[in-house]
């Protein structure tokens, strides 16, 4: 890891393993490093980018925390949640790594990999998915090499697969940006209030787009049975493919294996002779919120499925 470190130091970029997805990491106070990862992503670089950090002390340096943020903190960091908040005027953050905003993401991943080198490299990293704009994210080192030609940290298959809640604190009740594996009802348990979903007058997260992050090949959800053309991702007892996310029906299993199964069906489908995947239907209760959110942005702009 002592290689990696210099090598973000001198604003090199790393990908870099989190509890969420891998990120492709730079540091976040130099706009060099900004740029390359911008380019590297094709990413509009209006898009802003998630600042990780080591611990709460170092988090606080970057932006003003309120009473809703320390709860938060205290009851979900180090873990799979990101905060957006004032940014603080006397920031180190490259300006380039929040788009010029006045609010800024932060994340304490609790990968102990992740944590050890933010720790040791001791500067704010930005790390966004380490994926090509719009495909699915890397939950494994490979996925990570197939698109990138970067140092690798390789941490093995991150144990959510889904990428960080992001909950807006700026506004005076929070408001979920992008459903993640800390849900919208353990977050209101929290604050004993009512916790808003994002309404679309509002930015902000990508996430939030009608499509994202979609495989090459058509989605079709909520499938029982395969028809004509497609291979199939199975759930539980619904059985209907190559694969399944859980044949026991677990949603956090599930989770874990979306993206490498969606990877997986992606590039065989050809092989196939498939145009399209297949997805048994999830329940929407817990984590399975946030699978569905991602499987409904994946499975739009293909107007056939939304039948
Ligand atoms: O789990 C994760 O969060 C992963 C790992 C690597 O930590 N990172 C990740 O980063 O998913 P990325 O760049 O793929 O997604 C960051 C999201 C984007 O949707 C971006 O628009 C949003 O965070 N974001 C960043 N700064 C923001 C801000 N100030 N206000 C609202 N949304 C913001
Ligand atoms: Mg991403």
């Amino acid at each position: 890891m002592i290689k990696e470190i210099a090598l973000i130091k001198e604003g090199g970029i790393v990908a870099l393993p989190t509890e969420t997805v891998y990120g492709l990491a730079g540091d976040a106070t130099n706009p060099k490093a900004i740029e390359k990862i911008y380019k590297l992503k094709n990413r509009p670089n209006t898009n802003p980018l998630i600042i990780h950090v080591a611990n709460l002390y170092h988090a606080k340096e970057l932006a003003h925390f309120n009473d809703m943020a320390d709860k938060l903190a205290s009851n979900f960091w180090p873990g799979p949640i990101t905060m957006v908040l004032p940014k603080r005027d006397n920031s180190p953050i490259a300006i380039e790594a929040t788009a010029s905003m006045d609010t800024i993401a932060i994340r304490i991943p609790s990968h102990e990999i992740a944590n050890k080198f933010l720790r040791e490299a001791g500067i704010p990293i930005a790390a966004p998915s380490a994926n090509i704009s719009n495909y699915i994210s890397p939950t494994e080192a490979e996925h990570v090499r197939e698109a990138f030609d970067v140092p690798i940290i390789d941490g093995g298959k991150s144990v959510y697969g889904l990428e960080s809640t992001i909950i807006d604190l700026t506004e005076p009740k929070p408001i979920i940006l992008r459903h993640g594996f800390i849900t919208k009802d353990a977050i209101a348990k929290v604050f004993e209030c009512e916790v808003k979903d994002t309404n679309s007058n509002k930015i902000l997260a990508p996430g939030m787009m009608k499509k994202h992050y979609a495989p090459n090949t058509l989605l079709r959800i909520n499938a029982t049975s395969l028809e004509n053309g497609e291979i199939g991702l199975g759930f539980g007892e619904i059985d209907i493919g190559q694969r399944n996310l859980s044949p026991r029906g677990d949603l956090i299993e599930a989770a874990s294996n979306l993206y490498s199964m969606l990877r997986a069906l992606d590039s065989k489908a050809k092989q196939f002779g498939a145009t399209k995947i297949a997805i048994a239907p999830i329940p929407s209760i817990g984590i399975g919120i946030a699978i569905n959110d991602k499987l409904q942005r994946a499975s739009f702009c293909h107007p056939s499925l939304d039948s």
